[in-house]
């Protein structure tokens, strides 16, 4: 099948993540059809890890710049390790674990994440509080 697979030297190229950040994950609050995506997608993980899923070590293949797909899996597995093909995709996920300047806000997915939990008293919302107790760890080719 001719155009079918897009390799890695593609991703590196021309994936830019955040643009990729700011079109599929961007929520101001307001209903939109990625917000219902990502409700939908966070949803699913909550019932694939709830009821009993666990282990050591997560690895999460091709993370992109994105960290809303292992929430549900905190509090189920002890190490959790990103990875992405691309230096810009690990460079933005390292952003954000060590909570440097400009990194992209998780903030509405943790919260969501947090609610499918039950935490509705909100104490666990910041990013930090949810995932970096488990030391996620990035890595790439
Ligand atoms: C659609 S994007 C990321 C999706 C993201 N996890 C999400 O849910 O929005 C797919 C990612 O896979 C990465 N990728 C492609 N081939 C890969 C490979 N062989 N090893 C690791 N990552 C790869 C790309 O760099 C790209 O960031």
């Amino acid at each position: 099948m001719k155009g079918g697979f897009t390799g890695g030297d593609e991703y590196q190229k021309h994936f830019l993540p955040r643009d990729y950040l700011a079109t599929y994950y961007s929520f101001d609050g307001s209903p939109s059809p990625e917000a219902e995506m990502l409700k939908f997608n966070l949803e699913c993980l909550h019932k694939t890890f709830g009821p009993g899923l666990q282990g050591d070590t997560l690895i999460d293949i091709g993370s992109g710049p994105t960290i809303y797909q292992v929430l549900a899996a905190c509090d189920s597995f002890q190490d959790i390790t990103l990875s992405d093909f691309t230096d810009r995709n690990r460079e933005e996920l390292e952003k954000w674990l060590k909570k440097e300047p400009g990194a992209y806000d998780w903030t509405p997915a943790v919260k969501f994440a947090c609610e499918l939990e039950g935490n509705r008293d909100m104490e666990l919302i910041n990013n930090t509080t949810l995932v970096n107790s488990r030391h996620p760890a990035i890595t790439g080719p």
